[in-house]
């Protein structure tokens, strides 16, 4: 029995190896060929996901030869052999002709399409492959990518399919990779291209014809910095990648979906659009996740050189400050294609007598934010000592530079052309223009009139206003309460989210210096406390009110005559400034106001005590719960997640608050303050910037943080940015999600939670990271979801974690397509080295989570 068995499949496999008759072969031989009308012997690869064959779009009756997706009923064609000469009828073929090159063939045997590689192979194959190529072999080499003579993936028609690479080459020139269908029914060239244009950072480009349409915004190495944040998130923020260069320059954009298994393609559309299309199973059809150009502003240089597009202004173009229409009347008819041109000549381009009759001083930049940079930029490398701006000037043509990173110095010399301005989002792009002396300052064009009109005006307002919030404090507190800031003007932003549900978001805030508490009408004014004062408040400093000690100094209880309960934090360390500057600097911080933040809310300088006095929390901090057994319990999932979502927020305002843009740099359990509604407010944030001086992403000599939540970088090579606080973050969220201290986790096999979490999230184990306290409050999908955030931010890579923007919009938006996280190896791999375990270390400086400042080489 068992031998006929055996013989009867061998049988079978050998006839549906040979013959046509069976279903699923993916590969075209010599012998073979198929016939139209004959779908039987059409190829389908292995796993079923692509089929090749001959079919008609939508209403033409023409015949092509092209790849679709076998199991999705609305034929989805993603290549196309013959598009430019079709077969008229349906007696057609499709075969591997003498010269082993693939042939389409007309009803008299005629070729109307060839592959037309050069071969040196006397038989060849071509194989349809799991990722939709289709490539052209020696029959030794079938389906091998590196030994192919011809790919499908190498000559694309209007898709994009994750698995193409698309050559990105600067002494080649544009490259227009894809080309638009006619119309929906008809595939031949249509009027529009997509491609990318490698000049200095590459840039994905939409033609129509030769005339640009859209662009994307140059590549920073983690995106293409001119698409708008939200759409970015949904597609382009994660999944592209470039390619070092290889020898003859060439390197190359690929895209990995975030989720392997999601059907996902990008196509040109036949009316210009570049759309992100994702397969929806349950609605069965496909969802537009992502469609450029999105509105009037992104198209190509929509308001003329040296003008700006905001979509929400009315009307829509400006332009740049220090400019004016070109020709006023078209402009104001609504014509813009002649923009805007300077209003006062630079210096440089005067000629001395003028010059000296202008009494011109010197040109000068002005910075804004939040645009979508000018085309055509040109990248600099600087010499050491050199800066930008510097370069900039030097060149009298040089109109405008900025500083991005993962870019370098970009200058610009002419018109600037295609800038568009954001109205929120992570897009911290700043570009200064050039621009006369004369238009920077502006004072000397004021007269004394204006001046004075100016104050009677500004003060009227100004009483008008602050009886307007003495009255209605409450309902602008109310207002306000929900709202990060964001660094450029509020809006509302919809994003069309993968599940095709729209969903907008508002990430609009308080204005700067708004203070809400009626007592502080200016808000440069910080309250200014003497040193008795403070000493009577608290008793003297005495250890009954002592609550604490904090990184930087002991922290007190006080109470104010008037009867507030306050934290006095006296600051142990000299600063390194001046007390005017520090000063300065408390006052820029307090400031900073959101309902996640704790008030800063006076302040006492006297001589060599530096105190600064804070609301008082009565909850003490997140650590006092979070890792007693006792109280673990008192914080229920709901009450975790909207922790969790607080310090969220209140993290991107810090990032996104235009005018500090604080890195916290020792976001800890210990320094998450809880009010009386448990509701989470950070502290002790921005004494990193008054101890550890500049902000930038830079070195810093001083390393100020916490073992086992300093990131890879930061810990070893004193590096920081925004994306070291995203990775404290992370590991805050995994230390909330589980009820387990990051630095004194140990098990058999990890001394990390981060580890461990990783282990166990990888196995599909994640629930059984979550604190058994809260098993029965927790809502599972937003547990894992949350799990898969903290994943993401605690990444080896600073590139590759998200930013707060993105945490947020995660966390809030139940968006299905999060990436997939790398595995952090900085914590784990140290698993076997007990010596080396933060945790080890940790422990025998301190019990408890102590800050640890240490100073890295010079
Ligand atoms: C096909 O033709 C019909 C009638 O002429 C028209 O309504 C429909 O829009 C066409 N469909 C496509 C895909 O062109
Ligand atoms: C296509 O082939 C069929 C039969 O093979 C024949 O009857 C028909 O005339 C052919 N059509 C053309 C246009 O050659
Ligand atoms: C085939 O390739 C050769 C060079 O490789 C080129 O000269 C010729 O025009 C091509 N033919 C077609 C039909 O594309
Ligand atoms: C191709 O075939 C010719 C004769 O038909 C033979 O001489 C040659 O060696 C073959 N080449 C290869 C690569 O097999
Ligand atoms: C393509 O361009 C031609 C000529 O410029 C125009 O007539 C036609 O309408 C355009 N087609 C599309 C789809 O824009
Ligand atoms: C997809 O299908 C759903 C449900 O059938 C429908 O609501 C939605 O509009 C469809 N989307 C598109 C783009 O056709
Ligand atoms: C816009 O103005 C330019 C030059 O001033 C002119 O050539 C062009 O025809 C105008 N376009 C429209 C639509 O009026
Ligand atoms: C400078 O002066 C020369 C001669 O007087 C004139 O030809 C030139 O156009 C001037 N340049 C500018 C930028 O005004
Ligand atoms: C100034 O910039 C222009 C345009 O980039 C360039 O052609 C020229 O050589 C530069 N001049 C100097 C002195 O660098």
């Amino acid at each position: 029995m068992d031998n006929i068995r055996v013989f009867l499949s061998s049988f079978l496999f050998l006839v549906c190896s040979l013959a046509q008759f069976c279903h699923s072969i993916d590969t075209l031989t010599k012998s073979q060929s198929i016939k139209d009308g004959d779908a039987s012997g059409n190829l389908i690869s292995t796993d079923e996901k692509f089929e090749l064959g001959f079919f008609s779009p939508g209403n033409s009756t023409l015949r092509y030869v092209g790849v679709w997706y076998h199991k999705i009923e609305e034929q989805t064609v993603v290549w196309v052999a013959n598009r430019n000469n079709p077969v008229s009828n349906k007696n057609g073929s499709f075969s591997i002709g003498s010269d082993g090159n693939l042939m389409v063939l007309d009803g008299n045997s005629n070729a109307v399409w060839s592959s037309n590689a050069s071969i040196e192979s006397n038989t060849t194959a071509a194989k349809l492959t799991d990722d939709g190529n289709f490539i052209l072999a020696s029959s030794e080499n079938i389906g091998a990518v590196d030994k192919a003579y011809w790919q499908s993936f190498e000559h694309p028609t209007d898709t994009y399919l994750p698995g193409m690479r698309v050559r990105v080459n600067p002494n080649t020139g544009d490259n227009h990779a894809f080309a638009s269908w006619k119309s929906v029914s008809d595939p031949s060239l249509g009027n529009y291209t997509l491609g990318v244009d490698p000049h200095g950072a590459p840039q994905i480009i939409i033609w129509e014809h030769m005339k640009r349409r859209w662009r994307s915004g140059q590549w920073n190495s983690v995106i293409f910095t001119g698409v708008p944040d939200t759409a970015n998130l949904a597609s382009f923020l994660y999944g592209f990648k470039l390619s070092p260069p290889e020898s003859d320059g060439s390197m190359y954009f690929t895209y990995n979906p975030a989720i392997a298994s999601d059907l996902l393609r990008f196509r040109i559309s036949w009316d210009g659009h570049e759309e992100q299309l994702r397969w929806n199973e349950g609605n069965k059809n496909w969802t537009i996740t992502q469609r450029q150009p999105d509105n009037k502003c992104e198209l190509y240089n929509h308001c003329g050189d040296f003008g700006i597009c905001n979509k929400l202004e009315s009307p829509k173009c400006r332009c740049m400050d220090g400019f004016v229409p070109k020709h006023v009347e078209q402009w104001n008819r609504g014509n813009r294609s002649d923009g805007c041109v300077r209003r006062t000549k630079l210096q440089c381009e005067r000629n001395g007598s003028v010059a000296a009759q202008n009494g011109g001083g010197e040109d000068g930049f002005k910075g804004f934010e939040c645009m979508k940079l000018p085309d055509s930029a040109d990248i600099l490398q600087l010499g050491q000592s050199e800066s930008c701006e510097e370069r900039c000037l030097q060149n009298c043509s040089c109109t405008a530079y900025s500083e991005i990173t993962g870019i370098g110095c970009m200058i610009w010399s002419g018109n600037l052309v295609d800038v568009q301005e954001f109205n929120k989002g992570g897009s911290i792009l700043k570009i200064h223009i050039r621009l006369a002396d004369s238009e920077l300052g502006g004072k000397r064009a004021i007269s004394n009139a204006v001046i004075i009109v100016v104050v009677v005006v500004g003060s009227f307002v100004l009483a008008i206003s602050a009886w307007l919030f003495w009255r209605f404090k409450g309902e602008i507190e109310a207002l306000c309460k929900d709202s990060p800031m964001s660094c450029c003007k509020s809006s509302n932003v919809k994003i069309i989210d993968p599940s095709s549900r729209e969903f907008s978001l508002d990430l609009s805030g308080p204005s700067e210096g708004f203070v809400i508490d009626g007592s502080q009408v200016n808000s440069a004014d910080l309250p200014m406390y003497n040193f008795n004062a403070v000493a009577a408040a608290t008793d003297n400093f005495s250890e009954e009110n002592k609550l604490g000690q904090g990184g930087f100094g002991p922290v007190y209880k006080g109470k104010l005559p008037e009867g507030q309960e306050i934290a006095v934090k006296r600051l142990s360390r000299k600063s390194g400034q001046g007390d005017e500057e520090f000063k300065n600097e408390i006052i820029m911080i307090a400031k900073l106001q959101h309902r996640s933040l704790v008030r800063l809310m006076g302040c006492c300088i006297e001589g060599e005590e530096k105190m600064l006095l804070y609301e008082y929390m009565p909850n003490k901090s997140l650590d006092f719960f979070l890792f007693d057994p006792e109280k673990q319990g008192l914080l229920d999932w709901t009450k975790r997640f909207s922790i969790i979502e607080g310090i969220a927020r209140g993290l991107l305002y810090l990032h996104r608050d235009s005018r500090l843009r604080i890195i916290h740099r020792d976001l800890k359990a210990s320094n998450i303050l809880l009010d009386e509604e448990m509701n989470p407010k950070i502290s002790d944030f921005g004494m990193a910037r008054i101890f550890g001086g500049n902000q930038n992403e830079a070195n810093t000599l001083r390393v100020v943080g916490t073992y086992g939540y300093m990131s890879p970088e930061y810990a070893m090579e004193g590096l920081f940015s925004v994306k070291s606080d995203v990775y404290s973050f992370g590991v805050l969220l995994l230390e909330i999600v589980t009820g387990r201290r990051n630095t004194s986790f140990r098990t058999s096999d990890y001394c990390s939670l981060i580890g461990y979490a990783w282990h166990l999230w990888n196995e599909g184990k994640a629930m059984d990271l979550i604190d058994p306290k809260i098993w029965e409050s927790c809502d599972r999908e937003q547990a894992k979801r949350c799990i898969h955030i903290g994943m993401l931010c605690v990444q080896d890579s600073a590139m590759y974690r998200p930013t707060m923007a993105s945490v947020v919009l995660m966390l809030e938006s139940e968006a299905p397509t999060i990436p997939i996280p790398r595995q952090p190896t900085f914590t784990s791999r140290r698993s076997s080295v007990d010596v080396d375990c933060f945790s080890e270390v940790h422990d025998t400086v301190s019990s408890n989570d102590l800050t640890v400042t240490m100073v890295a080489g010079r």
